[in-house]
């Protein structure tokens, strides 16, 4: 069975592309994106596609027999701040096309992320129950929100096998995130590794719920292979990793670079933090398809450093 990914070479795309070459063969995975240029080896086939040209779209998914479509290509919560234009054509228009295609050929399953953006400042921020007040001050969790509910619709009107899981901030050492409220998380490790001290956006106690990269694609993977009558839900899946706070994770940081320093100049993207979730309950996640966190901010930090200084060349050592 043939899968298609679009938004294939941002931070999330760069990692499910090769867990599922290794699961379902290197040549039934299609990446595409619709940025230009050389394409590295890993992502071929490519194909060029802005998720906003339905019939190049169409022409995609027919050349090459898709069955499954990852639909990754979006513009985040930070990016989508400076330009909410797009970031409602892109993450509205795009997912319509997805999903009408889906209507339209056949296709056997669309898999589409949504967001803790989806939540606002009326949401309960400790332990965020699965079912509760959904209301976003962003124009991405804006487009996160109806996108769930835009789902569920295709699921429920036309019986299409659509699944999706609210991510949290995912923390990975392959791609640079691409214009999120949680990339500290990321560029925090480069600034560590690189100049032993790192400038926030955020402030010191803003705690937002994250994930190591992993367990993400590990879970995206379980939830798109559960059986679809298990699921009483289908495009909200609460998903929960593991919560800390700026300092904290200096702090663990500092155990494997002791003469690393932060400071905090909080921005733009403070306000977005301080209406999101602190911590998730997955209890609807755990018990409709099994899901198991195995990442925790030890684990997580041990790893991300040991990676990053090997990609960054010149560490080799961890202490
Ligand atoms: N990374 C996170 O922390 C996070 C958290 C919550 C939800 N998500 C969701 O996961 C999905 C993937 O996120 P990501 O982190 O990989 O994002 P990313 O920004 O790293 O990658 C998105 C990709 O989409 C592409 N793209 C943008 N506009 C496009 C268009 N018109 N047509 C085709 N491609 C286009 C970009 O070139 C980019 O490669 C998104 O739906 C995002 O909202 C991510």
């Amino acid at each position: 069975m043939k899968i298609l990914i679009t938004g294939a070479l941002g931070q999330i795309g760069s990692e499910l592309t090769a867990e599922l070459k290794k699961n379902y063969g290197e040549k039934n995975i299609v990446t595409s994106d619709v940025r230009e240029g050389q394409i590295p080896e890993e992502f071929l086939p490519y194909e060029k596609l802005d998720v906003l040209d339905k019939s190049r779209l169409a022409e995609i998914i027919k050349k090459h027999d898709i069955k499954v479509i990852y639909h990754l290509a979006a513009i985040l919560s930070a990016a989508g701040e400076k330009n909410h234009n797009l970031c409602w054509n892109v993450n509205m228009t795009g997912l319509h096309n997805v999903l009408e295609m889906a209507r339209e050929l056949n296709l056997k399953q669309i898999i589409c992320p949504s967001s803790i953006a989806v939540f606002g400042p009326e949401t309960p921020r400790d332990n965020t129950p699965q079912e509760t007040v959904i209301l976003p001050k962003t124009m991405y969790g804006l487009t996160k929100a109806a996108g769930e509910l835009l789902c569920d619709y295709y699921v429920a009107k036309f019986g299409i096998d659509v699944r999706g899981l609210r991510y949290p901030g995912l923390i990975s050492y392959k791609t640079l995130p691409g214009g999120g409220t949680t990339d500290y998380a990321v560029e925090i490790f480069y600034e560590a590794i690189r100049k032993k001290s790192y400038q926030c956006f955020l402030s010191a106690n803003t705690t937002l719920p994250m994930m190591y990269m992993p367990d993400a694609i590990r879970g995206t993977i379980e939830l798109a292979e559960a059986q679809f009558l298990k699921l009483e839900n289908h495009s909200d899946f609460n998903f929960a990793g593991v919560s800390f706070s700026c300092a904290e994770l200096a702090a663990e940081i500092q155990k494997h670079i002791p003469d690393f320093k932060i400071t905090y100049q909080p921005d733009f993207r403070q306000k977005i933090a301080d209406s999101w979730p602190r911590s998730i309950d997955d209890s609807t996640s755990r018990k409709q398809w099994g899901w198991k966190v195995e990442y925790d901010l030890e684990k997580m930090v041990r790893d991300m450093i040991l990676n990053l200084r090997k990609k960054l060349n010149g560490y080799s050592t961890i202490s």
